[in-house]
């Protein structure tokens, strides 16, 4: 690699935030949803939303170049790339860009304090854990599930059999997108969203289709998890845990599984070794925000056995961002 290439490649990484926190600010503005009828003006976008003609012109050509914008004859578009973060797109990340933005762009800030510490950021930054600030800011909670719900249901778990399953409880199941589109796929199946108060706040349009065979219940999974199910998943909730506070929750829904019913988890695996490009970005974000990290397959089936589990069955999500499953009962 010639080190003209090395320097631009090193810029890039450098100045990536700098081209998030536009991204935020245009997101933030609601410029997406202004464009989803076609281009404007950056006078006109700027009249809309408040801000300073000249800084929004400045955003959009930085976003321009870097493919989220396109300028035209009328003014500015949306890409394939920036129309996700209209609220209406399949797939948006709209809340994603509000939330990296915000919360996660200032627990980055202080990166030096995990560093040190080994504790997250963010509870030097908000002065609570990540789950307890949530609690106490309605808009932020709903931005997060919001963001969470997002990312869509992976393929390992839409392939899954679920055959003579009754009831399956999603345990810390967010504001229930994978309790939704699991339910729409399985007309028999009956669903339990289970998770803290303000998740569930938005469940109730994201469950509106499949209301009528869901429930929901708040709680804490250190404390207690709906019994008596057929099946249980925990969705992307093992990698927000130590393994001593992971243990914890398995234990609570151990003791609420009958004998012979099946836990599924969800997870992306980390690589091995090193891994491929793209990989660890999430373990990143645990590092800075809450106290987990993200295992990789034979850690996350440890996780289970050690934990009075038989692993059945353990499917890896394939590429990096997608999650894989493990299957397990409890052991006898
Ligand atoms: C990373 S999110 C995953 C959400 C969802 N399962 C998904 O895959 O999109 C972790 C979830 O765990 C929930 N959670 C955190 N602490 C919890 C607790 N003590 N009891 C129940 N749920 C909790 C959060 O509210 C959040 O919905």
């Amino acid at each position: 690699m010639d080190n003209g290439f090395a320097r631009r490649k090193l810029l890039g990484i450098l100045s990536a935030s700098w081209l998030a926190q536009a991204c935020y600010a245009v997101t933030r503005l609601g410029v997406p949803d202004l464009l989803a009828s076609g281009p404007r003006s950056a006078a006109d976008l700027a009249a809309a939303t408040g801000a300073q003609p000249l800084v929004l012109r400045r955003l959009l050509r930085a976003l321009g170049g870097a493919g989220v914008f396109r300028r035209t004859a009328e003014g500015y578009e949306l890409t394939a790339v920036g129309a996700l973060l209209r609220a209406d797109a399949a797939g948006s990340l709209r809340d994603t860009a509000l939330m990296d933005g915000e919360e996660v762009y200032r627990a980055f800030a202080e990166i030096m304090h995990t560093v040190h510490s080994g504790r997250p950021a963010f509870e030097a930054v908000y002065g609570k854990p990540f789950y307890e600030y949530l609690a106490g800011d309605p808009a932020a909670a709903a931005t997060f599930h919001a963001a969470m719900g997002g990312a869509g249901v992976p393929a390992s778990w839409r392939d899954c059999d679920l055959a003579g399953v009754g009831t399956l409880v999603d345990v810390g199941g967010g504001s229930g997108a994978l309790l939704a589109q699991t339910l729409a796929d399985h007309p028999e199946l009956r669903g339990v969203l289970f998770d803290l108060p303000a998740a569930l706040e938005s469940a109730g349009s994201v469950l509106a289709g499949v209301a009528d065979r869901v429930r929901l219940v708040e709680g804490s999974f250190f404390d207690t998890v709906p019994a008596g199910a057929d099946a249980y998943v925990l969705s992307r909730v093992l990698h927000n845990w130590t393994d001593e506070r992971a243990a914890a929750l398995l234990g609570v829904v151990r003791e609420a599984m009958p004998v012979g019913a099946r836990l599924f988890v969800l997870e992306e695996f980390a690589p091995d070794d090193d891994g491929p490009v793209g990989a660890g970005l999430v373990d990143l974000l645990m590092l800075v925000t809450v106290e987990g990290y993200d295992r990789t397959g034979s850690e996350y089936r440890n996780l289970l056995v050690d934990n009075g589990f038989t692993v059945v069955e353990s499917r890896p999500g394939g590429r990096p961002g997608v999650e894989g499953l493990i299957e397990a009962v409890r052991s006898a």
